[in-house]
């Protein structure tokens, strides 16, 4: 099979990305023009500012892609473009853009679930780096700003898991098959409110320590004492109402993150820490650097960004390797914005390793949003000719399966 080159356009959130992957295995090239300082002075992301960012951004960024690669738009075999999840009005931005490009050039179209991309970036950079085959099935935990999702993955043409010596060679062909194949996806858990990542940016906000929260907790946090402040596990209460009505099994492996973050309220409110967090949000102003971040902060602060850090990677680990444990997942992969965190990826390493199971991460680059893993998850609906139509549109609210 000759090499097949894809262009990849990711705008569902604040990044605008295009890039270039040769057969699902090799970036060519991944430029992300982030909006960060952007968005920056509202503490979140604007998404009406984020269309008209995108809509700035797409050609210059979508033409540096190409001149990275040695592409040019004639020398691709396909556009992939993010059909969803996502904003509406950013998805649009490429959504438009790539079948324009894609009627005018002739060439086939690619719509890619967000999620899927971010599954992928850990396969991409797998195959790059020249791994063995992946054992499915594979539990992917997919923890971003908007989303934290509990998939199990198989390839659709393949087997599901190997215990015995013979399931074991048909589990390695499985693998094998998996690697270029679609895959299905089996949405085991979720959150039942925010997001892993919502909540980094929710509780640095109410601390006054800048946007976004995740890579400031993630450096602030090595600096205090993860033990200092208690917080309890975050159960869910009640029975599941999918479980109630017959929509899901009995075991679920859902996560909620809305109570730490008002725990982390109610502890700044009863410690008498809100004029700290005024003036520090006061002096901090709109672009602060890490280093002015750090210096204005107590160690009181220090030590509940820690534990607070401790008490989300903690409950996301243990969760996962239960889900893993009882789904008899043979992989994990660590995906999505908050998979750059250094203490969950040390976590992982650690319990994943004990508990004997493998677990990868995509490079922290591919961990946050980008087009490569775009190209990359868009390679097997090339093999298998599952283009988009020509009247297909963005969906913000698109499911994975
Ligand atoms: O995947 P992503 O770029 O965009 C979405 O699809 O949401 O993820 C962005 C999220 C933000 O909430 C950000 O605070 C978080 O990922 N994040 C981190 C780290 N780096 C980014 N969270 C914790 N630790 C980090 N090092
Ligand atoms: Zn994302």
């Amino acid at each position: 099979m000759s090499d097949t080159y894809i262009l990849g356009i990711e705008s569902s959130c604040d990044e605008t990305s295009a890039a270039v992957v040769r057969s699902g295995e090799q970036v060519l090239s991944n430029v992300v023009s982030s909006q960060v300082a952007v968005h920056q002075p509202y503490g979140g992301v604007v998404p009406e500012l984020a269309s008209r960012e995108h809509l700035r951004n797409i050609v210059p960024v979508a033409r540096q892609a190409l001149e990275k690669a040695g592409r040019t738009y004639e020398t691709v075999d396909a556009i992939a473009v993010t059909q969803g999840p996502g904003l509406a009005g950013a998805l649009l931005v490429g959504v438009s853009f790539a079948k324009a490009l894609s009627w005018s050039l002739a060439k086939p179209l690619l719509a890619v679930n967000h999620l899927e991309g971010h599954i992928h970036a850990v396969l991409l950079e797998h195959k790059q780096q020249g791994g063995s085959n992946i054992e499915f099935p594979v539990l992917a935990l997919v923890v971003s700003g908007g989303h934290t999702h509990l998939f199990l993955c198989k390839p659709l043409d393949g087997i599901a898991h190997a215990s015995t010596t013979e399931a074991s060679e048909q589990g390695r062909s499985a693998a094998t098959r998996g690697s270029s194949a679609a895959w299905s996806y089996e949405v085991i858990g979720r959150t039942r409110d925010d997001a892993a990542g919502e909540a980094f940016d929710k509780v640095a906000k109410l601390l006054g320590l800048g946007y976004p929260g995740g890579p400031i907790i993630d450096r602030l946090a090595r600096l205090g004492d993860a033990r200092a402040v208690k917080f309890p596990p975050s159960h869910i209460k009640g029975v599941d109402r999918r479980v109630r009505e017959g929509l899901a099994a009995a075991t679920s492996y859902d996560f909620s993150f809305s109570g730490i973050k008002t725990a982390v309220l109610r502890y700044v409110e009863t410690h008498g820490m809100q004029p700290e967090v005024e003036a520090r949000r006061r002096q901090l102003g709109a672009k602060p650097s890490f280093d002015d971040i750090k210096g204005a902060c107590d160690r009181q602060t220090l030590d509940l960004v820690a534990s607070f850090q401790r008490a989300v990677v903690g409950d996301l680990v243990s969760k996962t390797l239960h889900a893993a444990r009882e789904r008899e997942a043979r992989t994990l992969f660590v995906t999505g914005g908050v998979a750059a965190n250094s203490e969950l990826r040390e976590s992982f390493e650690r319990e994943a390793g004990a508990a004997g199971l493998p677990v990868f991460f995509p490079s922290r680059p591919l961990s946050t949003d980008n087009a490569a893993m775009i190209a990359a998850a868009a390679y097997p609906k090339f093999l298998a000719r599952d283009f988009a139509a020509a009247d297909f549109s963005a969906e913000a609210t698109l499911q994975l399966r």
